[in-house]
């Protein structure tokens, strides 16, 4: 049931502010303190683990690799992130103290569960964090974190993407907490920030009627760039990703930084490129360096996106375009950037005169290699 929105793509990006709270009602005491008794890891394995492995395709390869900055920062436990139909076919080197993080809204993703088998053959635990009960995925793996986004219907990912990187926060800050990291008075900030996230998401989607016009003007445009740093790079590829299989156009996200290593020489006049802007507060140098790249593909003709914190004045001169998000922590801000980069996805591919539910050629759990 649509519920009276056009498609269920626009109804689950709705749905997102309750898919967060869900997510997390029941995870984190009054105290702060968090509680995964379902995570049925013993806590005595858990301090043993020596690295993280995250798996997982399209979307939720996104999520993984945002985790990744939270887990190597919480945890300080490495941590790295591979496509699962890159990791199956590989020769990894895991064993008993490796933990395996595999990511599926649909717990049925062929390479994502084959990546998983491929794991515990070798010996190491797996978790998944996975939308849909009872699935392969959870039901082959030795712990499960569910996200509670409710059914997706749409075959782009946008609500189970958002729990997933709810998900993917509690396990680090979990990880963080039964091993007793120096972090642990930020966590107890973050667990708190975590508590008003689906406010700001709300507050968000509040603000999408100028994202929504500036999509339909671009709907003739044959290509959009998309740059962040940081936890900003992953929300780039993924806003570059719903772009590409919704209003089927070229979309590129590129870690700002490799701007002068390449994808500078795309630029040219009136070419739309979005830019997550991260936090001016926090790890400026991060900031700082954006807004020069900001103002180097202004000076080729790029016409900016700019997505920024509210209260962030550097932007403001070299923005075409201006989208205010809410301030939030550094790692906890792709909850709040993706949401208009969604918008943006589904406001132009509709204006192309595509079905947005149902994206050519894709289906909506890849079960087939
Ligand atoms: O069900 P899964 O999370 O395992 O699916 C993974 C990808 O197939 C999925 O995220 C896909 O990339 C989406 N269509 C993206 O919107």
């Amino acid at each position: 049931e649509k519920c009276g929105y056009a498609s269920f793509m626009l109804k689950e990006i709705a749905e997102q502010p309750k898919a967060v709270a869900d997510t997390l009602l029941g995870r984190i005491d009054g105290s702060g303190t968090l509680s995964l008794d379902e995570v049925r890891i013993p806590p005595g394995v858990l301090r043993e683990v020596d690295k993280v492995v995250v798996v997982a395709c399209g979307t939720a390869f996104h999520a993984g690799l945002i985790a990744k900055y939270a887990i190597e920062h919480w945890t300080r436990i490495p941590c790295e992130v591979e496509l699962a139909s890159e990791f199956r076919y590989r020769d990894p080197i895991l064993d008993q103290q490796t933990l395996v993080v595999a990511i599926s809204q649909s717990g049925e993703t062929m390479d994502t569960l084959m990546a998983l088998r491929h794991a515990r053959e070798q010996g190491a635990r797996v978790l998944a964090i996975c939308n849909t009960n009872g699935s392969t995925i959870p039901r082959e793996s030795d712990a499960v974190l569910y996200t509670h986004a409710g059914p997706e219907v749409a075959v782009a990912s946008t609500k189970a993407f958002l729990t997933q990187l709810v998900a993917c926060y509690l396990v680090a800050l979990y990880l963080g907490q039964v091993r007793g990291t120096k972090y642990g008075d930020e966590i107890g900030d973050v667990v708190r920030d975590l508590s008003g996230i689906s406010g700001a998401v709300e507050r968000v989607l509040g603000t999408m009627d100028p994202v929504r016009e500036l999509a339909r003007s671009l709907a003739h445009k044959n290509t959009v760039l998309f740059l962040g740093r940081h936890v900003g790079h992953p929300v780039a590829l993924e806003g570059a990703l719903k772009l590409k299989e919704l209003a089927y156009m070229h979309a590129e996200g590129f870690a700002a930084g490799e701007l002068k290593h390449g994808p500078i020489a795309l630029i040219e006049e009136d070419l739309p490129v979005v830019v997550v802007v991260p936090s001016p507060r926090g790890r400026s140098v991060l900031h700082d360096k954006i807004v020069s790249n900001i103002q180097e593909i202004r000076a080729r003709g790029a016409r900016t996106i700019v997505i920024a914190e509210e209260g962030d004045e550097a932007v403001v001169p070299y923005a075409d375009h201006l989208v205010r998000i809410p301030v939030t922590p550094t790692l906890l801000q792709p909850l709040v950037a993706t949401v208009p980069l969604q918008v943006f996805a589904c406001e132009l591919a509709t204006a192309r005169g595509n079905e947005v539910d149902q994206p050519r050629n894709l289906a909506k759990s890849v079960t087939v290699e």
